[in-house]
């Protein structure tokens, strides 16, 4: 027999489970507050105490075919499924499932932001892969000189963001950070100056003097063999690769001083100052050498040989260019370049690696096998996917991290590179087919560190602007390609909301994030 309620008990009652139905749906929101956002996400009944995802328990599978069940159809690159995860999260645990420890990683990284964003947890689950396979950020170490705890603690972040490239900027004008054992003066000398401050050191694009190693209050340091094998190490559990640049031709004043014998040789006897000399077979010997050493230390399948800004007037002057160039047939001081870097690059491909290069590689013609980064805008690097190479997009007005974030900055340089524009940039032109679009491997913040001399100065330039690179980098353009201005817009408030809460967070944890307080 039905029980008997009476109408304003009724009342009470409806009113009671719609309150309770409120309750329970804004307990559980349908979107979380990672960066990166995920592929797919949705929201289960539940929900844990964020000090409780520590020792949750769980249940790992890795399994391709496992994977591929979840992924229903869903078509991946192999490289993606690689990094791929399905994950779900009960009160009682979480169970994940990947085809590699790489998808076990990131799993494991999402789970960690998502203890660390909210004091309590939705259950859910999740399908999630990345966009891009290359998702980077470059650190300039020449200019000024952090050293390996400032590196690692980058490393860890880029981790929780799902980036994968750490591009080590070692070797410039005003210092060279890396042990060479057969150029010992790299490290002995031009590791160290008199002045800490780079445009102190660096006047009017003239560079200034080295000291010995040792000297009392010499500004420099450099990174041993050891050091080298701890970052990897640290580096490489937390699948990220390390990718050396060791810059020719330009870019070579500190070399240059080190080992004067590399400079062209010029009629009035002066040397120019920045570049080292295409023409003389000593300097292949050289930069082959540091290149063996180099390969021994860092197993990266890439190697940066920078390529940019070589003035290459001196080289109309200098006898040994001359004659090199006569020699190899070669019809200016582009094509001398191109001979220098498709010669370096047989070398690279002779060890098993291949070679990334600034986008002026693309003067006097490109290397066979050469990656583009394309930094000057995109157009270099849709003129190089034309060609059918791979590249790597870091355009300055989007990603270059030296560049101020808004006019009240701590000594701004360059043009506004506000959080909102970094997040605005989207790699895959429309100019692009189809067919060519493997050859975008992704794409990377700069920082580079002319104005940027401490430790607390640089994490305030990588963040939060690095989040928004790690969201372009690896999420689906479906979560934010809204066609719309509205759609737009919306996406851009949502991102900034998170962006603000990871930024809080890392605060927390002892990162200096912009704006600071
Ligand atoms: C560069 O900014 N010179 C690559
Ligand atoms: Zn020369």
């Amino acid at each position: 027999m039905p029980r008997i309620i009476p109408i304003d008990m009724k009342r009470i009652l409806i009113a009671f489970y719609a309150v309770l139905l409120v309750a329970v749906v804004e307990a559980q929101p349908q979107s979380t507050n990672l960066i990166p956002a995920p592929a797919e996400y949705s929201v289960r009944s539940g929900s844990i105490s964020s000090n409780k995802m520590a020792g949750l328990h769980e249940k790992v599978r890795i399994s391709e075919k496992a994977l591929l069940r979840r992924l229903e159809g869903r078509k991946l690159a192999d490289w993606q499924l690689k990094s791929a995860y399905w994950m779900e999260l009960g009160k009682k645990g979480v169970k994940i499932v990947a085809a590699d420890e790489e998808g076990v990683f990131y799993a494991r990284q999402t789970l960690k932001m998502m203890a660390s964003l909210d004091s309590t947890v939705s259950c859910c689950t999740i399908l999630d892969w990345p966009r891009f396979r290359y998702r980077g950020v470059m650190l300039d170490e020449s200019r000024h000189f952090q050293g390996k705890d400032f590196v690692k603690k980058q490393l860890e972040m880029m981790a929780l963001l799902k980036m994968n490239r750490f591009h080590f900027h070692l070797v410039d004008n005003p210092g060279w950070r890396l042990q060479i054992d057969a150029y010992p003066r790299l490290t002995k000398l031009t590791a160290w100056r008199p002045e800490a401050f780079f445009w102190d050191w660096e006047k009017n694009q003239i560079g200034g003097a080295f000291v010995e190693e040792g000297t009392s209050e010499a500004y420099g340091g450099y990174y041993t063999k050891q050091d080298i094998a701890d970052i990897l190490a640290f580096a490489s559990e937390r699948h990220i690769e390390v990718i050396p640049e060791i810059e020719m031709p330009g870019h070579n004043y500190e070399t240059r001083a080190a080992y004067p014998e590399l400079a062209c040789s010029l009629p009035n006897g002066g040397k120019d100052p920045w570049e080292l000399c295409p023409g003389k077979e000593s300097t292949f010997e050289f930069l082959e050498k540091v290149l063996l050493e180099v390969f021994d230390m860092f197993p990266s399948q890439y190697i940066h040989i920078g390529g940019d800004e070589a003035r290459k007037n001196n080289w109309q002057l200098c006898a040994d260019c001359q004659a090199k160039m006569k020699a190899e047939g070669l019809k200016g001081v582009e094509e001398l370049q191109s001979y220098m870097i498709r010669r370096m690059e047989r070398f690279a491909h002779k060890h098993g690696k291949r070679i990334i290069g600034w986008d002026e590689i693309l003067q006097g013609g490109l290397a066979p096998d050469a990656t583009v980064m394309s930094w000057h805008g995109i157009e270099a690097g849709l003129k190089a996917v034309k060609e059918g190479h791979d590249v790597i997009f870091t355009p300055t007005h989007y990603f270059y991290l030296d560049y101020h974030q808004d006019s009240a900055q701590f000594r701004p340089v360059g043009r506004l590179v506000s959080l909102e524009k970094v997040y605005s940039f989207e790699p895959m032109a429309e100019s692009i087919s189809e067919a060519d679009a493997h050859h975008v491997l992704g794409i990377q913040g700069c920082l580079w560190t002319e104005h940027v001399q401490d430790a607390w100065h640089a994490e305030m330039m990588l963040y939060p602007r690095v989040f928004a690179i790690a969201e372009t980098g690896w999420s689906q353009a479906e979560n934010k390609k809204s066609s719309t201005a509205e759609g737009k817009a919306k996406d851009w408030q949502d991102f900034e909301r998170r962006a603000s809460v990871l930024s809080e967070v890392a605060r927390k944890w002892g990162y200096t994030v912009y704006p600071c307080r």
